[in-house]
């Protein structure tokens, strides 16, 4: 069935639905238009907002429920879309245009969602856009409705009602009469993202979304519900290369789905020429496979790496599997399995297919953000590393939840490899004696300066060992 799509000629988006998508786009971009251009122009989009200075905009509550409401008509008209029983080619391309023109407009309202908040409730500050607004009462409503119904798409009513077993009143093997899907109580906050998620045609092909996936995660709506339709392959994918080659052969470009990054083959994530518009920042030669990072001639006097050989000589044939916590292609993890040690790889596709690569080089991507707790237990892994993670911008707050959940999955004397954590000269300590707070061992110690243009950053690398708690 999925192969006749390909072939048919398509045939026209229906009349219907382009009268509505016309409708619901032109009015509500006039609208938006219209009604932001009471505001000047240069201070929507320049005034700082941070501060608290006279000229801070406050805007309006009107333009949040004019994007909720359109917010709502896209996510029914992707509704419309995805259950249009036609194959067409030129219907799914249009449906994943306005997809991206629903995600803008998510961005778009949650770049503005910090300015609504502060609305003084005497209403001094409103300007006379709010005299437009006839729907506010109603918006208001669904604002404060936390407590009640959040959610509208039915599939989401129906993952989340509890699932009883088959022989109903039985238990299950984990003790319990019915399962009960759970969705991240952040969720809520992303109501009407989540039921576009979760419209779709049951099984049929999946929206091509992933990204609206990964954002909904990244902004706290974890875990996502499961769905009931085909993901998109690769169209011409064929077979992954044997174990011995893959660990360091770049992926065919056939083999990825590219439609969603801004590269469009691999050439682009590892050519100078694309380096600032590729979509991804960190680790900027991370897709390089010739690079063997770790493995490369070092100074030992300048370099704030350890070798791989360094770290497992600390505890010989101790260290067989553990996880990278780092946004990169899942190097670290190739090395090691050429020492025999299975590491999962941690990243999200930031920009980029950092999990598709990994996968194609045999290694294991683990697919998890930041906000997550590991899906590991108590007391399992040899070995916890990070690169390129924490790094100077992380909060202490955020740090330790990360850090203390790392030192869970550790097994005693497992090892902790910060693997050249970066940041501002003066804010070094600081992080250090969040790092001694979990009082392990420093196997392995070094801080050096970090040789770039600034020159006031360090780099901190340390092999830790975990203790034996009572
Ligand atoms: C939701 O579940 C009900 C009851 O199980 C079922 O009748 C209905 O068809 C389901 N709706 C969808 C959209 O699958
Ligand atoms: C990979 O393994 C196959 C069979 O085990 C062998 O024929 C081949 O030479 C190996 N390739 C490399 C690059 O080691
Ligand atoms: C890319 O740039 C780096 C340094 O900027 C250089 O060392 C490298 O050779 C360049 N690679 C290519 C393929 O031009
Ligand atoms: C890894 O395991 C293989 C098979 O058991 C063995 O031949 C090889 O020497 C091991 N490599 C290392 C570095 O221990």
């Amino acid at each position: 069935m999925r192969k006749q799509s390909i072939l048919r000629p398509p045939k026209c988006i229906p009349g219907g639905l382009r009268t509505i998508l016309c409708f619901v786009l032109f009015s509500s971009l006039f609208v938006l238009i219209v009604y932001t251009s009471h505001i000047s122009y240069s201070d929507f989009v320049f005034t700082s907002f941070g501060t608290e200075s006279n000229d801070r905009i406050v805007f309006p509550r009107y333009i949040k429920n004019q994007i909720s409401y359109m917010q709502s008509q896209f996510g029914i008209l992707l509704e419309q879309l995805h259950t249009e029983r036609s194959e067409s080619k030129i219907l799914v391309k249009f449906s994943d245009q306005v997809l991206q023109i629903a995600v803008s407009l998510d961005r778009l309202a949650e770049s503005l969602s910090r300015h609504y908040s502060n609305v003084p409730a005497d209403g001094k500050d409103i300007t006379k856009v709010d005299e437009y607004s006839s729907t506010t009462e109603e918006d208001e409503v669904e604002e404060e409705s936390l407590h009640g119904k959040v959610f509208n798409s039915a599939e989401l009513q129906n993952y989340t009602s509890p699932k009883p077993n088959k022989p109903r009143g039985k238990k299950n093997f984990l003790g319990l009469e019915s399962v009960y899907p759970s969705i991240g109580q952040g969720c809520a906050r992303l109501a009407s993202t989540l039921d576009r998620f979760m419209t779709y045609k049951a099984y049929d092909i999946c929206p091509d979304d992933w990204d609206l996936a990964q954002k909904l995660m990244i902004s706290g709506c974890d875990p996502l519900p499961r769905r009931r339709c085909f993901t998109r392959t690769p169209l011409r994918y064929d077979k992954p290369c044997p174990l011995n080659a893959s660990l360091w052969t770049q992926p065919r470009d056939v083999d990825i789905s590219w439609s969603r990054y801004k590269c469009k083959n691999y050439r682009c994530l590892v050519s100078n020429g694309t380096i600032n518009n590729r979509g991804f920042y960190k680790c900027s030669d991370c897709f390089d496979l010739t690079k063997r990072g770790w493995d490369g001639q070092r100074d030992k006097d300048i370099s704030a790496e350890f070798s791989i050989d360094e770290i497992l000589m600390l505890k010989p044939g101790e260290i067989r599997i553990g996880l990278d916590f780092s946004p990169t292609a899942g190097t670290f993890a190739a090395l090691m399995k050429e020492k025999n040690v299975t590491i999962a790889s941690a990243t999200m596709n930031l920009g980029a297919p950092f999990s598709e690569v990994i996968a194609s080089r045999g290694l294991l991507p683990l697919y998890i953000s930041i906000g997550s707790r590991l899906p590991f237990f108590d007391n399992t892994l040899d070995i916890v590393h990070s690169t390129l993670f924490l790094d100077g911008w992380i909060g202490i707050e955020l740090l330790q939840f990360v850090l203390l959940d790392w030192d869970r999955v550790l097994r005693p004397k497992g090892l902790l490899y910060v693997d050249r954590f970066f940041c501002k000269k003066e804010n070094m300590k600081m992080y250090v004696d969040e790092f001694d707070r979990i009082g392990y061992k420093r196997l392995l110690w070094k801080v050096m300066p970090k040789m770039d243009k600034l020159d006031d950053e360090l780099f901190l690398s340390a092999v830790l060992e975990k203790p034996v708690r009572g």
